[in-house]
């Protein structure tokens, strides 16, 4: 399976003027290079704090997720963009093998079997693949 580096990203923020809430958009990449099997890393700021995602397609469906194990909150990855399982089927903690589906982020098999990854917004607009923060 063929991984993908992370992205230098650029920022967007948006005034909703008639409620007053700031939306800030990360460009992630073209939604073409988000090839089938494959995820793509990047970062966004809550509450201060860096925090990273991933975005990934499978059956030609995309998901986010935050890049957050929910047995212990370290990454689902050692660094190294790898979510998926060998046969590229679900979606795997690297460190006590916790089974996540990619469409739901439900946590299926492992130690937090029942609980759900943190899906994040992901927005496909004219072939740009946009993350939008709360
Ligand atoms: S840290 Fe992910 S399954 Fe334990």
């Amino acid at each position: 399976m063929k991984k993908s580096a992370n992205r230098t990203h650029s920022w967007h923020c948006m005034l909703n003027a008639g409620m007053m809430n700031f939306v800030a958009r990360i460009r992630i990449a073209l939604a073409e290079e988000i090839k089938e099997g494959e995820t793509l890393k990047f970062t966004f700021t809550r509450n201060t704090k860096s925090q990273e995602g991933f975005v990934g397609r499978l059956h030609k469906k995309l998901f986010a997720y935050e890049n957050t194990c929910r047995h212990i909150p370290i990454t689902l990855d050692y660094g190294d963009n790898h979510f998926f399982d060998t046969k590229g089927e679900v979606l795997m903690c690297q460190t006590h093998g916790a089974v996540y589906e990619p469409d739901t982020g439900l946590c299926t098999r492992g130690p937090c079997a029942g609980s759900s990854l943190h899906p994040l917004k992901s927005i496909e607009e004219e072939g740009v693949m946009w993350f939008e923060s709360d």
